[in-house]
């Protein structure tokens, strides 16, 4: 699927020690994103813990970023060695960037990322009433099968090839070539 970005906009892996962009973009997300984003209402300790927790996983965390603010996130949690081919995805997208796309974007590089590690079921807490989720997961129903009827949603996901590596390891080489010119950047800036 085609990744259509708002101008100026990247969406790259996160880097360790960059969790606190992670943490505060979850916190800025209004009530009823938040709401949405963890199937119940949490609070802000709530999510500095679950943030902290995603450090200290083997969770990997694309952003969606405008400038060095992260405005948007997919995380993708392993279930670990109990169930090795499953794992639990997550989306948030603040407010003012919601409807432009992003989310599509995001989910796109969180299924690819894993189908290429093998997970063959994800399981995304989604409220029955999050109609805007659902939509989206729609659009990737070529190539995934979902099932929303609880509130726990789960995702088959496809076997890895040849060109699904290929396509995850060049968004990635896009995503940190952008990042050293944006460090570079404000590097002569200072
Ligand atoms: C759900 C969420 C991730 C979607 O992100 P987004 O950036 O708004 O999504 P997109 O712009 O890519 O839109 C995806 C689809 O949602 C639907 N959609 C978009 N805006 C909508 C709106 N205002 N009302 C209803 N449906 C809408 C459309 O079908 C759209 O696809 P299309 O533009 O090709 O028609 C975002 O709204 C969000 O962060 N919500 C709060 C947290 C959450 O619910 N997380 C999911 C739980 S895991």
């Amino acid at each position: 699927m085609q990744e259509v970005l708002p101008e100026g906009a990247v969406i790259r892996k996160l880097w360790i020690g960059e969790t606190e962009k992670y943490r505060e973009h979850v916190l800025r997300l209004d009530p009823v994103s938040r709401r949405n984003r963890f199937a119940g209402t949490v609070s802000d300790e709530f999510i500095r813990n679950y943030v902290d927790l995603t450090g200290a996983l083997d969770a990997i965390v694309h952003g969606f970023f405008i400038g060095e603010t992260m405005r948007g996130a997919a995380e993708l949690r392993p279930l670990g060695l109990r169930f090795p081919r499953q794992a639990e995805a997550a989306i948030s997208v603040e407010k003012s960037w919601q409807s432009h796309g992003v989310g599509s974007a995001l989910l796109g590089r969180t299924l690819l990322a894993a189908r290429n590690r093998g997970f063959r079921l994800l399981h995304m807490a989604c409220l029955a009433e999050n109609q805007r989720m659902q939509q989206l997961a729609r659009k990737f129903d070529a190539e995934l099968s979902f099932d929303f009827g609880g509130v726990v949603g789960e995702v088959e996901s496809s076997r890895p090839t040849a060109l699904s590596l290929m396509r995850e390891m060049m968004s990635d080489s896009h995503g940190f070539a952008t990042a050293m010119l944006d460090l570079q950047t404000r590097m002569l800036r200072a």
